[in-house]
């Protein structure tokens, strides 16, 4: 990091997830998750496959829009944050074909 950032990003944004809500059609994926997350705050999301770990990130990161709740940065809306925030894919995605040793080579 250099000093010419602003010091927003070097301490990170707090988050807050406030009883979100998300479904598919009938199916209920998240019900009235509330999360505080202080900033610079590392945090793992561990749970079953399929249990709704990727619908969280991906309303945290603004891929997709939740059905209900909010979603925080500090006291403001995330959405005004998108620009601060990356996502990696759990999986390759623009090559999946292609092996790291030749990636590398
Ligand atoms: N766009 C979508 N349309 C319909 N159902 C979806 C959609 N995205 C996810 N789901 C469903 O929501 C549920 C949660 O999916 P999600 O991908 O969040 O699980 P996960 O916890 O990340 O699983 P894994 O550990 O396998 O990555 C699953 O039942 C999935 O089929
Ligand atoms: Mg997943």
């Amino acid at each position: 990091m250099t000093a010419q950032q602003p010091p927003r990003l070097l301490r990170g944004i707090p988050l807050a997830v406030r009883n979100l809500q998300k479904t598919f059609g009938a199916r209920q994926v998240l019900r009235d998750i509330d999360l505080h997350i202080p900033a610079g705050q590392f945090v793992a999301v561990v749970g079953r496959s399929g249990c709704g770990k990727s619908t969280l990130l991906r309303l945290l990161a603004g891929l997709d829009q939740p059905t209900g709740g909010d979603l925080l940065a500090g006291s403001a809306p995330l959405s005004a944050a998108l620009e601060d925030t990356r996502l990696m894919f759990q999986e390759a995605r623009l090559l999946p074909w292609k092996k790291l040793s030749t990636t590398l080579a």
